[in-house]
């Protein structure tokens, strides 16, 4: 039998490709998503890759109701929850919208679950968990550092709830992974970052700087303890990406987890500055890239990366893709949204 995966918030650009991943692999997906950050393009996209017309329901986690009725329509196997908010700055400004929509949801969904039998629940977390790290590279066992945004405190939040709810009821299976800097697009171009309005993070802003949506990017300091003076971060390729969380939703339908819950750091293991990425982007899609130093962006940790060993051996997933080829299919996507 065929087992489906709920991807709550798969519409979007991490959704659609783990949904593209997920098909490939052999299991049947449902899409919820309420398009309150994207449109069909993505949803389109996925179908047009899979050659399916993929099951799509057009709801919001906040709504009790609707998760109920969700539950009672599908025979739920696992669940990837992406469904939030993730706006760093906005959250600043508006910090109960982020905390009723990303805490809200996520209450809905566990507690559905559970009445509806159990379920193998993913949780879409964050490498901001663990703030501005003593330590680098980062493992899993690295301390979580105090929230910086409400933002990265409703990740915080939403894996004690996991992990507290998993120790409650034995019925739910849990696993958080922490993702890096997710950044490109599928090969086929067919699904990508489609940011509303000016975007918050660094490639979307220099695709767009690059087919002249933008004037200029700023580059945010250039006087950090770095090498080149600017952030280091560990950019993972969306597909790569996509792919763990195949081999997490695996790990839970095929009971090998090691305990039931457990978290794992997606990343290359790899430390990129802005500027290698900057230089690196307009050498692989032979493009000039207008962009001048900046001030320091308020919240910005020095540098992150991962130490991605443990996903590496219990997942079995390693990132393939070089930043060459993600930057190449970043672009490509870019050219392929100034088509459309
Ligand atoms: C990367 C680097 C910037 C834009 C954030 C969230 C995190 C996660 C991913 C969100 C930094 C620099 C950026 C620009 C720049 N989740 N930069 N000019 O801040 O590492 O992580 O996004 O959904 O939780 O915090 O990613 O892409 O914004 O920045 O110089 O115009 O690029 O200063 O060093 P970040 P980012």
């Amino acid at each position: 039998m065929k087992k489906t995966v709920l991807v709550s918030g798969g519409a979007g650009f991490i959704g659609s490709h783990v949904t593209v991943e997920l098909i490939e692999a052999g299991y049947d997906v449902v899409i919820a998503d309420n398009f309150s950050n994207c449109d069909l393009t993505n949803y389109n996209g996925a179908c047009a890759i899979t050659g399916r017309k993929l099951p799509l329901v057009e709801m919001d986690f906040c709504d009790p109701e609707a998760v109920e009725k969700l539950f009672s329509d599908y025979k739920i196997d696992a669940v990837i929850h992406f469904a939030a908010f993730k706006a760093v700055g906005e959250s600043v400004w508006e910090p109960l919208k982020y905390y009723r929509n990303n805490v809200e949801s996520f209450i809905n969904l566990l507690e559905t679950a559970e009445r509806h039998g159990g379920c193998n629940v993913l949780f879409s977390s964050s490498a901001t968990v663990y703030g501005e790290p003593e330590e680098l590279p980062v493992t899993e066992k690295s301390p979580r550092q105090p929230a910086t945004s409400p933002y990265g405190n409703t990740k915080q939040i939403c894996e004690d709830m996991l992990r507290d709810t998993v120790k409650a009821k034995p019925v739910i299976k849990g696993i958080a992974l922490r993702y890096f800097n997710p950044i490109g697009a599928h090969p086929s171009a067919l699904i990508g970052e489609l940011p509303r309005g000016v975007p918050n993070n660094l490639v979307p802003f220099i695709t767009q700087t690059a087919i002249g949506k933008r004037e200029c990017l700023s580059i945010f300091g250039n006087d950090y303890p770095t090498e080149d003076g600017t952030c280091l971060r560990d950019y993972i390729d969306v597909v790569d990406l996509a792919k763990a969380h195949v081999y997490a939703v695996r790990r839970m339908l095929e009971g090998k987890m090691k305990e039931d819950y457990e978290i794992f750091n997606v990343g290359t293991g790899r430390p990129v500055s802005v500027l290698e990425l900057v230089k690196t982007f307009e050498k692989v899609n032979g493009v000039k890239l207008n962009w001048k130093y900046a001030p320091r962006r308020a919240g910005d940790v020095t540098a992150i990366w991962a130490d991605p060993t443990i996903a590496n051996k219990e997942l079995g997933w390693k990132a393939e893709r070089t930043v060459e080829e993600t930057l190449a299919a970043a672009w490509a996507w870019e050219k392929r949204v100034a088509e459309m």
